[in-house]
């Protein structure tokens, strides 16, 4: 496995292995590597012939109160990773090699990057379509890999692969969990014990959602607000939003349909952590 902070080398080596026939799969992280992580770089080993995974914590996707300076760094684990799971190629460029004091441009995708995390957190997805846009002009792969965990970014970075005619195909991998449900996130490791188990009842109002949808008649507002109620029941838990929406285009549904997606934002303790999870109406 190689480990390269160049650009240009990053691109020599990626072309060198296409003009081998070998197809390129690329699997974005910002590092502090899990098992959600680990299953999306042996997705891409099964389809791809040559994997690169990028290790960048994108200082554009973090707003001026977010934890961009207590992110997880932890390379030398993620390395392991990896290599473990079969990566080529780890690209981890620096900061000032990714962004020039003179740059001036954005990847902006506009509505479905407005509301939901977008809303909470403004400017974030324009960090997130601007580094991912750039991280594809670098590896260009002809497949890249993301979790379904952040259903709101895949969603987002296959508009914008679709809007700008990039030619590379976006896979979404299933959400990877812990035993009691809690989705996995390099962010799980700032919680307290209390706080973990709490973390959990993210998944199990994603759980009556599910149940609600398949075994009630209920709307998905009345869902959502079911949703909502379990949360605020739980002490220590600071909703940011329990929603239902389309889940092509993440507009809130009003009445029941066959494309739907529930969706949570929670702050447990100064963590803030989401899930979802992909509803059936019965
Ligand atoms: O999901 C992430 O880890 C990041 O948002 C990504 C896609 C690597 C862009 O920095």
């Amino acid at each position: 496995m190689i480990v390269e902070s160049s650009l240009t080398e990053t691109r020599r080596i990626v072309r060198a292995a296409r003009q081998q026939g070998r197809s390129v799969g690329c699997v974005p992280t910002m590092g502090a590597l899990h098992k959600g992580h680990v299953s999306l770089i042996e997705n891409a080993r099964k389809d791809c012939d040559f994997i690169v995974a990028t290790i960048f914590i994108n200082p554009t996707q973090f707003g001026p109160n977010e934890d961009f300076t207590r992110y997880p760094r932890t390379l030398d684990a993620d390395l392991e990773l990896c290599r473990a799971a079969g990566a080529d190629l780890i690209f981890t460029p620096p900061v000032s090699a990714m962004y020039a004091e003179s740059a001036q441009t954005i990847v902006r995708v506009t509505r479905m990057a407005q509301v939901l995390e977008g809303a909470h957190r403004p400017g974030h997805f324009d960090g997130v379509s601007t580094v991912v846009t750039k991280l594809f002009n670098v590896t260009e792969p002809d497949r890249a890999y993301f979790g379904q965990k952040d259903f709101q970014q895949q969603l987002i970075i296959r508009q914008m692969v679709l809007d700008l005619d990039e030619p590379v195909e976006i896979i979404t991998c299933p959400t990877i969990r812990e035993a009691d449900g809690l989705a996995m996130s390099s962010r799980n490791r700032f919680l307290s014990v209390d706080e973990r188990q709490r973390a959990s009842q993210l998944f199990h109002t994603l759980k009556l959602a599910e149940s609600l949808a398949a075994e009630s008649t209920l709307t998905p507002p009345e869902i959502a607000q079911q949703m909502t109620n379990h949360l605020k029941s739980v002490n220590g838990i600071d909703v940011q939003y329990a929603v239902i929406a389309d889940s092509a285009t993440l507009e809130c549904l009003a009445e029941r349909s066959d494309f739907a997606v529930a969706l949570v934002a929670a702050k447990v303790g100064s963590t803030r952590l989401i899930d979802n999870q992909i509803l059936r109406f019965r």
